[in-house]
């Protein structure tokens, strides 16, 4: 079988989270990273066994045994780094958000056109296992017609110094987290026809985060054309560690997935230990410790239908096509808008 060549770009801890469930997957082999911090490519390269790496993610671009660059670095780069790649004839995966401004998305669907070359929003909420099986009863009319379905991802902050700053980060909780559950109803419902949103308002007028430059609580209300409606939530003012969940109202029942704590295992510890969950704040006393979060949160069933759709020729996702990174931005983009011109968007 032959191997698919992939190209990291971005050393902490996306890029991290990335490669060790590249290498769970058959058939995936990592030849390169690029980060321009040298001490962090290194530790990486001698962590992950990388043969190559390189300061300067244009020469991992350039690299022919490169085939697949997966980009795992600050938003603001997310769509530059896209387009040299599609335009280098590589394929492409992209973290979350597509791009930090509207235009700069267009260009990349634009891009991935003219190149014929493949793009991957990576969602990974998409392939979370337990948001599979609820898309499954719901498709089989198990809790009937959806009415009303609600979904966030909430901590307590993000780690990154990138994403405190707007012009980094193109916006604070809600396109760094909220984009989650918008990726994920986007999937299932498609696009709304108009949108409410309401945000804190960005460093002193933040609920909790002064130091944030973006809003550290925001809300989305999307409508959609048979007036059933989503609301979708990312905020930086939850301790005790990622709180990520979904709520699917039907005309015959409900379903309700808890993303990071739905799991058997809980542990009480009088010491702490190493790691229990994503943000979590400390591991000492009673804690519920993911079981296995690449893949509870869907990276690893996403990176292999990415790799299949490559290799076999398998149909992207719906959620997970250039097109639709660029509809995901836009509900985000009319939930900043509906929260500054205080009225709703409609599409
Ligand atoms: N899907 C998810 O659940 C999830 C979770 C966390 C992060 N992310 C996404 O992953 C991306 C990275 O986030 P992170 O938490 O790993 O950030 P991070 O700050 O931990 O790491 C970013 C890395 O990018 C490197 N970098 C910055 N500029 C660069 C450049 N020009 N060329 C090469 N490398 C460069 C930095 O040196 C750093 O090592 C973000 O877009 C974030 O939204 C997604």
């Amino acid at each position: 079988m032959k191997e698919l060549n992939i190209g990291v770009v971005g050393a902490k801890f996306a890029g991290d989270f990335h490669v060790k469930t590249w290498k769970r997957i058959t058939g995936a082999r990592i030849v390169a990273v690029a980060d321009i911090d040298n001490a962090a490519r290194k530790e990486f390269i001698e962590q992950h066994g990388i043969p190559k790496g390189y300061e300067d993610y244009r020469k991992l671009i350039e690299d022919p045994e490169v085939e697949v660059v997966d980009i795992c670095v600050p938003n603001f780069l997310h769509a530059e780094i896209a387009i040299a790649a599609l335009e280098g004839g590589k394929h492409v995966i992209s973290e979350k958000p597509m791009a930090t401004r509207l235009e700069d998305a267009e260009k990349i669907v634009e891009t991935q056109i003219k190149t014929g070359r493949k793009y991957f929003y990576a969602e990974d909420w998409i392939f979370a296992p337990a948001l599979r099986r609820a898309e499954g009863i719901l498709k089989e009319g198990g809790i009937g017609k959806p009415l009303y379905s609600r979904g966030k991802e909430s901590h307590g902050g993000s780690h990154s110094p990138f994403a405190q700053k707007l012009k980094f980060c193109g916006g604070g909780s809600m396109i760094h987290l909220g984009v989650h559950p918008t990726g994920f109803f986007y999937h299932l419902f498609g696009m709304p026809v108009s949108v409410t949103g309401s945000c804190s308002g960005g460093g002193n007028r933040n609920l909790n985060h002064p130091e944030f430059e973006g809003e550290d609580w925001a809300l989305g209300i999307l409508t959609y054309q048979d007036e059933t409606r989503v609301v979708v939530e990312g905020n930086y003012v939850t301790r005790g560690g990622m709180d990520d969940t979904v709520e699917i109202y039907g005309s015959e029942g409900l379903i309700k997935v808890d993303l990071t704590f739905g799991n058997p295992l809980s542990v009480f510890s009088a010491k702490g230990y190493s790691y229990a969950v994503e943000k979590a704040d400390f591991t000492m006393g009673w804690t519920r410790p993911a079981v296995d979060e690449h893949l509870s949160l869907g990276y690893k069933d996403e990176l292999e239908h990415f790799l299949r759709c490559i290799t076999e020729g398998v149909e992207q996702e719906k959620g997970t096509r250039a097109e639709d990174g660029y509809d995901i931005l836009r509900i985000i983009d009319a939930i900043y808008r509906s929260n500054r011109e205080g009225k709703r968007i409609t599409f």
